[in-house]
């Protein structure tokens, strides 16, 4: 099968040049074309009428709720106190990470790097097979936790792709067995790390150390299981399903469990007949008769919808996993519903219920909140809290209020809430939620009860509605029509209450580009020569209340983006609105993940896809191929990092 695979152009109509041009999801863009125009006149209506909102004065003043003093004017009015004490730094095309005077990093895990002993060391020429995939570190690390017990400390991390430029010599599989390869640098790595000599690394053959692929058998657990749009082939009882990938951001629970997020599942399906008419359904998900160049069909059925059409419902969820057993049954989580999962922020709110935020990433989806049923016991067997609980979808409202709508079948018109948990965006659009501009990674603040999510760009936002054709005008929280740069927002649940139905929002920062643009195009006050950014994504609050920005943006350093260098990592001061920048990372990579050591004197930060067109080195140096990796970063006073 070799020379056919090798020969194939995996995407019709595109050229591979085309191709290597554009981002994850501008790919699923081009693949997914879903244009519909929405009326102009409509589209400018709505954006003068966000003039008000913008200029900051209007929002403050009539905030039902106002977070920070200084939101949208500190930086401007007086100098900027960086309270985190660094000298930030200037943005930077450096191949490398860069760091303020004071801080030191290293890599800690490697794409391709063994786990165990019995696994040759990464071959620069080869760039390994199958079988040393399945043995070592996954490719593209995204979203992580660190767990610490007893001394021993165990790295859960997700790998959320591959960069097929560089996994395969002139980008596509020569074999099986390199597609193969592909589909096992997916999925998760959960390896033992130790500190000598101030460096961190894997601990090779730990009993700790183990890979969950697109093949590890889980269990389907909450309102879906057995529900007949779970049933296929390889399992007629809809209670289990194979294998997890695509796992962007996570989240992690008090009882120990590590969850990860489900996102572009879609783009590993394809049909066998070309002709196949697709279900509306997984039309809304992005399932199409071609895959995104993994080629798994070739080598596992499963991915055919044209023979297995239930299977890429069996993607799309949070998985809780315990990473401290390598033989425990990951479970997915369809309580939490079906969509292009970003991460899982889980909190316990003050009456005991865990209360999961997750954001949707493609553009104009939602916002949705999970409250369990049951409540959490610090001295119980919390296990199954996230089987059973309600779901809802964010309504923002442009007088800074919001709620949370419940998705049930009452107010959806679906037939059960198991139809819900696997149709969780064709629900969200009945009950009229608010379409947002990608929500990546929420963030929810240890020190108070108010909450964050990046909305990370949105192209089509004024200019065409979402997957399900719902509109998707300019609103409050996603308020700059073709938005380019992103923004965050923020939340403060009622009276406190995570559980609460209503809500108070503003923005914590509109990116933008103060140095070529005036208007909404410059951002927000808080933005500057200094800490300028675009395309916020992960986002981490630590133990003290520093709220940590990671950037998944364009790179050119040119145009819009004139003088905003590398993807970069930045820390937000939520009391003031100041942002300073704290980190610059190699070229052409996306800063993402971020989670702490014990004693949080090291924080852990992911360099996902550098040189993913080509151009780095990055960490090797000289002579070596690219490579994702988790970087340590200390203060060399040994001072504290989160
Ligand atoms: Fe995998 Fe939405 O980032
Ligand atoms: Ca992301
Ligand atoms: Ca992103
Ligand atoms: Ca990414």
């Amino acid at each position: 099968m070799g020379t056919d695979i090798k020969s194939k152009n995996w995407v019709s109509g595109m050229t591979e040049q085309n191709k290597k041009d554009l981002s994850f999801d501008e790919f699923d863009e081009v693949h997914n074309n879903r244009n519909v125009t929405i009326e102009f006149d409509d589209v400018v209506d709505r954006a003068l009428s966000r003039r008000g909102f913008l200029g900051g004065a209007l929002a403050m003043s009539t905030a039902s709720f106002i977070l920070g003093a200084g939101a949208f004017g500190s930086s401007k009015a007086q100098a900027a106190t960086n309270r985190f004490g660094f000298t930030p730094v200037e943005a930077t095309t450096a191949d490398t990470i860069t760091l303020p005077e004071g801080y030191s990093w290293h890599p800690v895990a490697t794409w391709g790097e063994p786990i165990f002993s019995d696994v040759p060391e990464f071959d620069h020429v080869t760039r390994g097979t199958a079988a040393t995939q399945a043995r070592a570190f996954g490719d593209n690390n995204d979203g992580m936790a660190l767990f610490s017990k007893d001394g021993r400390h165990i790295l859960a991390v997700n790998n959320e792709y591959t960069n097929r430029d560089i996994l395969w010599e002139g980008g596509v599989p020569a074999d099986a067995d390199a597609i193969l390869k592909g589909k096992n640098a997916h999925g998760i790595s959960v390896v033992e790390i130790a500190q000598n000599d101030g460096k961190w690394s894997i601990v090779k053959d730990s009993e700790f150390n183990f890979r969950i692929t697109p093949d590890t058998e889980m269990e389907i657990t909450g309102p879906a299981r057995g529900h007949d749009l779970l049933k296929t082939a390889a399992d007629q009882t809809g209670t289990k399903s194979l294998g997890t990938w695509n796992n962007c951001g996570n989240g992690r629970t008090p009882w120990g469990t590590y969850l990860t997020c489900e996102e572009n599942f879609n783009g590993y399906f394809s049909s066998s007949d070309k002709e196949l008419e697709l279900d509306p359904a997984l039309k809304r998900y992005g399932i199409n008769h071609d895959d995104w160049g993994y080629g798994w069909a070739q080598i596992d059925e499963r991915f055919d919808v044209a023979k297995h059409p239930n299977e890429p419902n069996r993607a799309g969820y949070v998985v809780e996993i315990d990473p401290m057993d390598p033989t425990a049954t990951p479970k997915k989580r369809s309580a939490l519903g079906r969509f292009k999962h970003e991460n899982a922020e889980l909190v316990v709110a003050d009456n005991g219920h865990v209360v999961v935020y997750l954001g949707d990433d493609e553009r104009g989806e939602f916002l949705y909140r999970f409250v369990s049923e049951g409540k959490y016991d610090p001295n119980g067997d919390n296990s199954n809290l996230l089987e059973n609980g309600k779901l809802y979808v964010a309504k923002f409202h442009d007088d800074l209020s919001g709620e949370w709508l419940e998705l049930t079948p009452e107010t959806t018109g679906m037939a059960s809430q198991a139809e819900i948990s696997i149709h969780t965006r064709q629900a969200a659009s009945a009950v009229g939620a608010t379409t947002m501009d990608r929500p990546e990674w929420v963030a929810s603040n240890p020190n108070k009860a108010e909450v964050y999510c990046c909305l990370t760009n949105n192209k089509n936002r004024g200019v065409k509605p979402n997957a399900g054709g719902d509109p998707t005008p300019v609103n409050g929280p996603n308020p700059r029509e073709a938005n380019k740069y992103g923004q965050i927002v923020r939340w403060a649940p009622e009276g406190g209450d995570h559980t609460a139905t209503g809500f108070g929002w503003n923005l914590f920062v509109l990116a933008g580009n103060p140095t070529v643009h005036e208007g909404p195009k410059a951002g927000s006050a808080n933005v500057n020569a200094g800490n300028i950014f675009n395309s916020p994504d992960g986002l981490s609050f630590d133990s003290r209340g520093f709220l940590w920005i990671q950037t998944d943006g364009s790179y050119s350093n040119a145009d819009d983006f004139a003088g905003m260098g590398n993807n970069q990592m930045l820390v937000g001061d939520t009391e003031t609105g100041d942002i300073f920048r704290f980190m610059v990372g190699p070229k052409e990579c996306e800063v993402t993940g971020a989670t702490w050591s014990e004693d949080k004197k090291t924080m852990f930060v992911g360099i996902q896809h550098p040189g993913e067109k080509g151009d780095s080195v990055f960490p090797g140096g000289e002579g070596t191929l690219p490579r994702s990796c988790v970087i340590a970063i200390t203060k060399d006073d040994g001072g504290l990092m989160g």
